[in-house]
């Protein structure tokens, strides 16, 4: 038996089945689920499902248990803040743990020029927001959204969302003056170059170009930019891209939008994947890991922006709940008692180490290996000639890897992309135990 996975029954075992079979009845089946399996609690990096299976958790509940599942601090705090009150909504009145949280992201966010914040409920909620505080700021109506980009699904992330099935597919028309450029992707390149002595950015230029064939720069709110593309499959902006994109936003008087949902609080080996290429963004969406579990997104940005919209432009009942502020703050507090910025790195190293020596094994399908920090993955692809993206091999690697106690995620717009999103206080033992696992389930593959 492994040391960190128990797998006691096969999977799904009987007590998933039969509330699967519940679910069926009760919940839409719109709602895709990766895994047959219930949760019945977790810890840390573990997770044990209603059979009393316990799983090595390479996904994080989608990124958003960096700091762990169940954190102590965060479960401490949220405790202490649910015996006092659990709602009042900031509009009605106001509470101390939202002003704190405000204080300490305008802190932490890139730049040293006054900032601003307010707290909704989830990434897609806060992207809304950027969008509408650039629109107000600046008058204009157009933003410019990248390929491979997710944002959400409200109707304005799905539309700012670069993936059609299931994202888009039958939801539209989707939301008016939104404008897709091509993103730099070394491994499948847009302008079609050689890009394996590292990108080199020959994909700017059909943004540049969509100033002349598509929208003047002069109606363009915002640009944004996820520094790494999340659900597109892990897919670094070179950090001379984003330079050079902060230049055109300064040049056209752009808000450049970053959108750190998924790649904020220590995902990439710094608080904010932006920091990698020193650019300072005009707006920061967060969400996901900020909570540690409890639902708390938000948006931060140069004061002079955030303030420009007229009192009562922003809001919601729910937004930068109380129980969810203190769940944040306690977030914040272990990034710094436990350093997990550091942890993060060594992480990365290993996760990265090893990917890269599954890909030597296995050069024929596994395509490419790529990310920053800990927020890595590797791209399986038929044969590496043709580079046609193997979704049911990718799928087979997972279900394989599931068999025996590791839960994986896959992403990119064929599902051919594994992805690793391992909560940061992961143990040395069970990082290495669900790398082992992993790297089976690929050789089980070949
Ligand atoms: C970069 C990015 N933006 C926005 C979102 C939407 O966040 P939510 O699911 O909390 O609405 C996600 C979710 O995966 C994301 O990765």
């Amino acid at each position: 038996m492994l040391e960190a996975t128990k797998i006691k029954t096969e999977i799904p075992g009987p007590k998933s089945r039969a509330l699967m079979d519940r679910r069926r009845n009760a919940v839409s089946s719109g709602l895709g689920t990766a895994t047959p399996i219930f949760a019945s609690e977790a810890k840390g990096a573990l997770l044990t499902d209603v059979d009393g299976n316990t799983f090595i958790d390479f996904g994080g509940g989608i990124g958003v248990l960096n700091a762990g599942h169940t954190n102590p601090r965060v479960v401490e705090a949220a405790k202490e803040q649910l015996d006092r009150f659990t709602h009042t909504c900031y509009y009605v009145t106001q509470y101390e743990p939202y002003v704190e949280l405000a204080e300490k992201l305008n802190a932490l966010a890139p730049g040293d020029s006054p900032k601003r914040s307010f707290f909704v409920n989830s990434g897609a909620e806060a992207v809304e927001n950027a969008v509408k505080i650039a629109r107000s700021y600046t008058g204009r109506p157009a933003i410019i959204a990248f390929e491979n980009a997710f944002h959400g699904r409200t109707l304005m992330g799905i539309t700012l969302t670069s993936k059609v099935d299931p994202y888009k597919k039958s939801f539209g028309p989707y939301v008016p003056e939104v404008y897709r450029v091509p993103a730099p992707y070394p491994y499948r390149c847009p302008a079609g170059k050689d890009c394996s002595g590292g990108c080199q950015g020959d994909c700017f230029g059909a943004l540049e170009k969509a100033f002349v064939s598509y929208v003047d720069p002069g109606s363009v709110a915002a640009i944004i930019v996820e520094p790494v593309s999340g659900e597109g499959g892990f897919i670094p902006f070179p950090d001379f891209y984003l330079r050079k994109l902060r230049e055109l936003c300064d040049r056209h008087g752009i808000v450049l939008i970053v959108d750190e949902v998924q790649t904020g609080f220590g995902r990439t080996g710094k608080m904010f994947a932006i920091e990698h290429s020193g650019v300072v963004p005009d707006l920061v969406t967060t969400a996901k890991s900020l909570g540690g579990g409890l639902p708390i997104a938000g948006v931060t940005g140069k004061a002079e922006i955030m303030d420009a919209v007229h009192t009562g432009g922003l809001g919601t009942t729910y937004g930068g709940n109380p129980v969810a502020c203190a769940a944040a703050l306690a977030v914040l507090e272990t990034f710094e008692e436990d350093n997990l910025l550091a942890r993060a790195s060594v992480i990365g190293d290993r996760v990265m180490g090893r990917l890269r020596d599954i890909q030597q094994k296995h050069p024929d399908f596994v395509g490419d290996v790529r990310g920053r920090g800990p927020m890595a993955a590797m791209e399986l692809v038929k044969d590496a000639e043709s580079r046609t993206p193997d979704k049911e091999r990718t799928a087979a690697i997972v279900e394989s890897a599931l068999q025996e106690g590791l839960l994986l995620l896959t992403a990119g717009q064929y599902g051919n992309v594994i992805r690793t999103l391992t909560p940061l206080v992961i143990t040395d033992d069970e990082l290495e135990e669900g790398l082992n696992i992993l790297s089976r389930a690929v050789d089980a593959a070949a």
